[in-house]
């Protein structure tokens, strides 16, 4: 087995942490078929399409090469919880934690037990408020709708499909209890919201970033597509809640977050610098969660996306934060960003040394797979992974 494990690039490996980071960056194994596949991780990790998602591929190989059976996997800026969901399949505790109230609905989805009869008892519930609720021109004075960021609100949707809309957004907003089956069936709306195929409720878009929407305007019933997508995700939902440990989503700060149990292990991928930003390409989903415009103005000022760009003394924080929720001997690892201009590895490594000494850190050059031929000084050039251990 130890023979075969020289060259096989997906057995995990034998050695100490650096020996094993050392040999994940090397072989890239989340690189190997059938783990490069666009599609692969199934369903779950497709729960809702989201700018910045992680590969499920490299989620897979970090959960199962760096951390063990049981362990508690924390990932503080977890986006729609790639990480913790890894970790829940492979019988460890995943616990996700972002700032979006976006990111954090899928990611409680994915990880929190539900009882599926409150799943179809709330698509009842929002049937009832669609044939009972108000008309358009009433609901539109309570909502604006003549905004957004590649074409106001109203320009995606047949006016029906988007009264029904309104009333099943304002429902989620003020009305319904917290609860997972909630958040299934909010993640499964967030998804079918814009896109191209004939799942989405939007004229023809994109469905991970809702550029500006073209072809006609058509009805498109909500519920009737919500039932459609939520037969698709259930089973396999059902399924990993009879198969693994749960899970547990927060939303808050990444310096912040609420966990009352040591840690084993941190993995997490921060926003990378200079990337896209992330509310205006998300900002179709974010708005289906109860932002308005005063609010694509004053949140981003929390994330660090926006944090960064004055500084990498954000990571410090965190740093010091992820010190103080980790086990000793626990683990951080970063999957980070390089543009020409900004190599996000070499910025943090001052910030987190007080508090971790970094084990490795190896650069895989992403040119080939994320530029698309295109020479952009913004681009991401290559990625970084980080391996760090707490001092204690
Ligand atoms: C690159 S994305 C992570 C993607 C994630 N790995 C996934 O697969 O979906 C970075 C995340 O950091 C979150 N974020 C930015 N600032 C934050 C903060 N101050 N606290 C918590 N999360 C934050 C963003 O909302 C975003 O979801």
């Amino acid at each position: 087995m130890s023979q075969l494990s020289i060259l096989d690039p997906i057995a995990v490996p034998s050695g100490d942490l650096t020996e094993r980071a050392r040999r994940f960056c090397d072989l890239a194994p989340y690189r190997n078929d059938p783990f490069g596949r666009r599609n692969w991780g199934g369903v779950l990790h497709s729960l809702c399409s989201y700018q910045g998602k992680l590969k499920p591929s490299i989620a897979k190989f970090l959960i199962e090469w760096f951390t063990n059976p049981g362990d508690r996997v924390l990932d503080p800026m977890a986006g729609v919880g790639t990480i913790p969901l890894e970790a829940r399949r492979q019988g460890r505790v995943g616990v996700g934690s972002d700032l979006s109230p976006l990111a954090v609905s899928v990611t409680r989805a994915k990880l929190e037990p539900f009882d599926p009869s409150e799943v179809a008892d709330l698509v009842a519930d929002l049937d009832k408020r669609i044939a009972d609720g108000p008309e358009l021109s009433e609901l539109i004075q309570m909502v604006d709708v003549d905004f957004g960021f590649n074409g106001p609100i109203r320009s995606y949707f047949q006016e029906d499909t988007l009264r029904e809309i309104l009333i099943v957004r304002q429902a989620f907003a003020d009305e319904l209890e917290p609860s997972p089956a909630r958040d299934v069936v909010f993640s499964s709306l967030l998804h079918i919201l814009h896109g191209n195929r004939p799942y989405a409720l939007s004229r023809r878009s994109h469905p991970v970033t809702p550029f500006a929407p073209s072809g006609p305007f058509e009805y498109r019933s909500v519920i009737e597509r919500l039932e459609t997508r939520l037969a698709r995700v259930l089973p396999e939902l059902e399924n990993l809640a009879s198969v693994s440990l749960h899970g547990e989503a927060f939303e808050a700060d990444c310096r912040e977050v609420p966990v009352s149990y040591p840690i084993d292990a941190v993995i997490t991928s921060p926003p990378f610098a200079k990337s896209l930003r992330f509310w205006s390409s998300n900002w179709l989903r974010l708005w289906f969660t109860g932002w308005d415009r005063h609010d694509f103005e004053a949140q981003p000022q929390r994330y660090i996306d926006v944090q960064q760009r004055s500084g990498m003394e954000p990571y410090r924080e965190l740093a010091r934060a992820m010190h103080a929720l980790l086990r000793p001997d626990g683990l951080f690892i970063l999957h980070l960003g390089e543009t020409a201009r900004v190599n996000m590895a070499a910025s943090i490594r001052p910030e987190i040394d007080p508090w971790f000494e970094i084990e490795y850190a190896g650069r895989e050059n992403v040119e080939d797979t994320e530029t698309h031929g295109l020479r952009d000084k913004g681009a991401t050039v290559a990625h970084w992974y980080v391996f760090a251990r707490r001092r204690p």
